[in-house]
């Protein structure tokens, strides 16, 4: 494929020489003529692991050349990669300005373009950025429509700085966001024969990959030196604790509790944090990522509370009471907490849990609901139905069959689902279904 790769920087020239590699006739464009000079002459413009070999050899095959031009670079390419930085603002907000300035160059080449070019970003760019702000640029400057006339995709990046062309070349995994399939399939081609899954998703899911990834892997590190520094203080070797940590593939390594839902609670959680960050101040050792976790999941609890105020109504159903689903434990649950905030701001509330009302009927837990949350005890109904015919808005904190099938669509109350429903994406397309962080 003919591949114009916009920007020399760390991303762009490991991408323009790795693809050149793969057989693709690359052109990259810098506006610094010091990087385009670098190029044409065989040598990376960036250290980094294997690039200064891989150019050197792309270049003398005729394989990678660089230019200033942008015009030229479009009549040469069919496809084109934007690699420009986006740094940070000073606020922290994410300047675009490269970005719409490369935009703009690109959508005037392709106006005097014939043939369908495609346009693929590969800078990490805030969800929306793409659609609502480069997509206009594009289609001002190139004069016709994203998606018709010209092909729009995001690519973002996974490679590390230092082993980035190993990683090309056996990458993580390949995101695709497209704006219509043919814009996808380009991209594919791209990287047609390299390892590894390859996701193909609407833009702005491709754009909020980036920062998922990132925002993890630094919550990771956080957490790893905070968990270090608090064993240090208390004389425990935290390699020794990490690698049994790290053994752990079924809870710790592994996708549970990676999925949006609702609050945690119950006996152990919010106890273990408070002691532990209560050990840290106590050596004063400073831990704000693990002294915020707790205020997280409040603030994540308060959302539920504002979902059903802004609906405006009054009488309220709650599906779900224990700490999570199977149980009858009400000790710290996060839905005890929501209930008893919504009694206390006045709304009429009933309460439906199948293991709850099971575990009143049996006696078992009967005196903790009595004489611990007795105001909540006069708000547990009988029946999935007895809730839905009292309820305006309903919080749905269960996964429970029986309440799964009760479920109105539509007309019914409003659902606020706190669990993100087995069919919340159907839902979510429905008038009167609200999702708390989807
Ligand atoms: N560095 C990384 O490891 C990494 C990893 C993943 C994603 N990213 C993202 O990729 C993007 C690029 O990062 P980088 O580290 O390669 O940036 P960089 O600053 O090293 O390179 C950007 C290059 O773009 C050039 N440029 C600016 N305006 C231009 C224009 N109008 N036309 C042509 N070239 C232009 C600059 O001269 C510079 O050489 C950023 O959005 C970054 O967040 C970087």
């Amino acid at each position: 494929m003919r591949v114009s790769v916009f920007g020399l920087g760390y991303v762009g020239c490991v991408s323009a020489a790795c693809l050149a590699s793969l057989g693709h006739e690359v052109i990259g464009v810098d506006v610094n003529q010091v990087k385009v000079d670098l190029v044409n002459d065989g040598k990376a413009p960036v250290v980094e692991e294997r690039i200064g070999e891989l150019i050197a050899d792309v270049v003398r095959a005729g394989a990678l050349r660089a230019t200033r031009d942008v015009h030229e670079a479009i009549m040469g390419s069919d496809v084109s990669l934007i690699c420009v930085g986006t740094p940070s603002e000073p606020n922290g907000s994410l300047c675009t300005t490269y970005l719409e300035r490369v935009t703009e160059e690109i959508g005037a080449a392709v106006a005097e373009r014939g043939g369908r070019q495609t346009v693929v970003f590969r800078s990490t760019m805030l969800p929306g950025t793409c659609l609502n702000l480069l997509v206009p640029i594009l289609e001002k400057f190139a004069g016709g429509t994203a998606g018709v006339d010209f092909g729009v995709a995001v690519n973002p990046e996974f490679l590390r700085e230092g082993t980035s062309v190993r990683d090309f070349f056996d990458p993580p995994k390949t995101v695709i966001g497209e704006l219509d399939p043919a814009s996808g399939d380009v991209v594919a081609a791209l990287y047609d024969g390299l390892p590894g899954e390859v996701f193909r998703v609407p833009v702005p899911t491709a754009e909020a990959i980036k920062y998922a990834d990132n925002a993890f892997h630094g919550l990771k590190i956080g957490f790893a030196n905070e968990l270090g520094a608090v064993c240090r203080a208390l004389g425990v070797d935290s390699h020794q604790v990490m690698d049994v940590f790290l053994a752990d593939r079924k809870l710790n390594i592994s996708p549970a509790y990676l999925r949006p839902g609702f609050a945690f609670g119950g006996s152990c959680l919010p106890k273990d944090l408070r002691s532990l960050v209560h050990a840290a101040r106590r050596h004063d050792v400073s831990v704000p990522i693990l002294a915020h976790v707790l205020p997280s999941n409040a603030d994540h609890l308060q959302r539920a509370v504002e979902l059903v105020e802004r609906t405006g109504k009054r009488r309220v159903g709650m599906f779900g009471l224990s700490f999570k689903p199977g149980t009858d434990d009400l000790r710290e649950s996060p839905l005890v907490e929501l209930a008893e905030r919504l009694f206390g701001k006045g709304y009429d509330l009933r309460i439906y849990d199948p293991n709850v009302n099971l575990s009143r009927l049996l006696g078992a837990n009967r005196e903790y609901i009595e004489t611990r949350l007795p105001h909540l005890a006069q708000l547990l109904a009988d029946s999935v139905d007895e809730v839905l015919d009292h309820a305006e808005v309903c919080l749905v904190g269960t996964g429970d069959p029986a309440v799964l099938s009760a479920l109105p669509h539509g007309d019914g109350p409003v659902i606020v689902d706190l669990i993100h429903l087995p069919d919340a994406d159907a839902r979510r397309a429905e008038p009167g279904y609200v999702g708390l962080a989807w």
